[in-house]
């Protein structure tokens, strides 16, 4: 059997396109979105996938209306509430990354409880990436490490090696994605696991997430299988 990535990592992009393509409106596209949330779960725990990281609201989606982005909150935020126990039946870790601190409080309250929740959990990691930017979290980290230097925790006079930098960043634990999947038909990383990222491979469709399927998910894997991580080692 061919081997899974152990880290698949999405940019769900298109729910505003879907709807507006549709006559209906932008909410409705993040709602048929946050179904297809749950199917991927399953595509993941069927395919072997350990780390599932989901892109959900970037540190610049915060410049859309306030009635997207008030809609955007409290559809995660009813989303968690929801599907907690569910999550909790079938095993899966919930974990939020990003800048939490700046979300709403009902929502940063519900996080907490999903979190809680399914903290003993340990079959497939869900991380959501929420108020996240890649240049954020490194930003965030750079931070707390100046802060370990001034408080002479650690020795700053040689740069910190990639493993004692992961340890600042928001899931050091987590390894990175093997695998990130885009849809949609944009072929960028809109600030999404910068520093994570370096060895990723990435695959891409033009189908907008709320209509991804799981022929296009086999399709990323199937791809991923095939490809050839070198790390910038010799080729065979
Ligand atoms: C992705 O869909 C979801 C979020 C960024 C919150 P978009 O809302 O970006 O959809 P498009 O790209 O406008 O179609
Ligand atoms: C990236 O999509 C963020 C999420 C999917 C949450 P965007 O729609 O915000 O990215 P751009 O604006 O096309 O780069
Ligand atoms: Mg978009």
């Amino acid at each position: 059997m061919k081997m899974p990535p152990r880290h698949v990592a999405i940019i769900m992009d298109g729910n505003g396109r879907w709807a507006v393509s549709r006559g209906k409106i932008r909410l409705e596209g993040h709602r048929a979105g946050a179904k297809k949330v749950l199917e991927v779960i399953d595509w993941c725990k069927e395919s072997g996938v350990e780390f599932l990281t989901l892109y959900a609201f970037s540190t610049e989606n915060w410049k859309r209306s306030a009635e997207e982005v008030d809609g955007l909150m409290k559809l995660m935020g009813l989303l968690l509430r929801t599907k907690v126990g569910l999550f909790v039946k079938s095993n899966v870790r919930v974990r939020v990354i990003g800048r939490k601190e700046d979300l709403p409080a009902p929502l940063q309250r519900q996080i907490a409880s999903a979190e809680k929740r399914t903290a003993q959990c340990d079959g497939l990691n869900l991380q959501v990436a929420v108020s996240y930017g890649g240049r954020a979290e490194i930003a965030d980290a750079v931070k707390r490490y100046a802060q370990d230097v001034l408080d002479g925790r650690v020795e700053a006079s040689t740069a910190p090696s990639d493993e004692v930098f992961r340890r600042y960043l928001y899931a050091p634990d987590v390894p990175d994605p093997d695998l990130i999947i885009r849809t949609s038909g944009e072929f960028r990383l809109s600030n999404f696991l910068l520093w994570e990222s370096a060895y990723s491979e990435f695959w891409k469709t033009g189908i907008l997430w709320p209509d991804f399927g799981k022929d296009e998910f086999e399709a990323a894997l199937e791809s991923f299988s095939g490809r050839e991580r070198r790390m910038g080692g010799r080729f065979k």
